[in-house]
């Protein structure tokens, strides 16, 4: 039987998926594929993650369920990493959650806090999975679009009046993905002056926090003052510390906010394993260690990746966090059909920016998953389509 609801029919298939049929076809035939599509780096995890999991398995009592308040070490290590890191104190009880990645808290955090109808403001492009809890929550979507003139910042004092008055909650996610802006503070002041103004929720995605290089140092939301009354930010282990598949993120900001999400996610799941969560709290208690391999890695990549754009004659902007470019096409050049030509001649699969929604047309993206030499490779691959659609 075939059977699918509205919202599901809505939504637009989920992208990594296509790239992965025709990689495996081209793999297949035997064709050198570049993988740089997803953002999902080909980093070991971090040794004592491994030895720390491996020692956890053994005590049964972590085998149990977690129910939502989970490991209180897990918690206690949250908030001091908060407070070691972003100088904010925060009640690892009743302001910290423990999430089975960012991804679902994310998700489930519209059926949180909107009603069927009010508006929530998603970046476009942005992370799918803002547009699909909003439409899992029958949310009215409002897609703001990311401008390279306005710095990919979405700013709530350009939406209609009216729109922004039945606005319930807004996205947000600086270091971005994909389009690698950061938001300095002057920016992140007024956007939570916006949303304490207009009783707007705000929800800060922060996954690339610990990626930033040169001279930048990403904030939390919750160094900005006011932003406790109205902002729930969300972090993850999946790109600090090269631990994707191990779904492990956390939830902290304002208790009322967060009690709403963990309420919800009690009918939906039962928080993560506790020997992750285990895990978890002995990797934060060592976060700067373990993440400087892993920001270095990418540092470098980065720049073999500007300089190989450079030499070939396409010279990108240096992003300055993430782990992603954001490359813009010729004027004219559809995204897609970029990406799959591309994909189709030079086995290289990148992220047409139209993917991530109708305002990443003209542009696609390049994630830092792959070694500094393979990314040069990569860069002289795409430059030679890039040429071809100029011509
Ligand atoms: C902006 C953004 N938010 C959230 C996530 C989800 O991360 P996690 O692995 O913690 O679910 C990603 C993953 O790519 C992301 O790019």
């Amino acid at each position: 039987m075939s059977r699918t609801s509205e919202r599901l029919n809505s939504l637009p298939q989920y992208v990594v998926a296509e790239i992965a049929a025709v990689k495996s076809r081209l793999l297949d035939q035997g064709v050198d594929v570049i993988d740089v599509a997803a953002g999902d780096a080909d980093f070991a995890p971090p040794e004592l993650a491994v030895e720390t999991l491996r020692e956890a398995l053994s005590d049964s009592s972590l085998s149990r369920y977690s129910y939502q308040v989970g490991l209180r070490q897990y918690r206690d290590a949250i908030a001091a990493y908060m407070l070691r890191r972003f100088g904010v104190t925060v009640d690892p009880m009743s302001e910290v959650l423990p999430l089975i990645g960012s991804k679902e808290g994310l998700a489930h955090f519209v059926m949180a806090v909107v009603n069927p109808g009010e508006v929530v403001v998603i970046p476009d492009p942005g992370y799918p999975a803002y547009l699909g809890g909003a439409r899992f929550a029958d949310a009215d979507i409002e897609m703001y679009p990311l401008k390279p003139e306005q710095h990919f910042l979405i700013e709530l004092g350009t939406l209609p009046k009216e729109r922004l008055s039945m606005t319930s909650l807004v996205f947000a996610n600086y270091p971005n993905n994909p389009t690698a802006a950061v938001a300095n503070r002057n920016y992140l002041n007024d956007l939570v002056r916006n949303c304490v103004d207009n009783r707007v929720v705000l929800a800060y995605d922060n996954p690339y926090c610990e990626l930033t290089y040169d001279d930048y140092t990403a904030p939390s939301i919750l160094e900005i003052d006011g932003a406790r009354e109205v902002t729930v930010e969300f972090h993850s282990f999946s790109k600090s510390f090269g631990m994707t598949g191990w779904r492990l993120g956390w939830a902290v900001g304002n208790a009322d906010l967060i009690n709403a999400l963990s309420r919800t996610k009690s009918y939906m799941d039962t928080g993560p394993f506790l020997a992750i969560q285990k895990t978890g709290a002995v990797v934060l208690d060592h976060s700067e260690a373990c993440v400087e391999p892993v920001r270095r890695a990418f540092r470098e990549r980065r720049d073999s990746l500007v300089a190989a754009m450079a030499e070939s004659g396409f010279p990108i902007d240096k992003p300055q966090a993430s782990m992603y470019a954001w490359v813009p096409l010729p004027a004219g050049v559809k995204s897609v059909a970029f990406a799959k030509s591309l994909l189709e001649k030079e086995g290289v699969a990148v992220l047409a920016g139209s993917a991530l929604g109708s305002g990443g047309e003209g542009f696609f993206r390049i994630a830092l998953t792959v070694g500094a030499e393979r990314l040069r490779e990569a860069a002289r691959r795409i430059c030679n389509e890039l040429k071809c659609v100029e011509a």
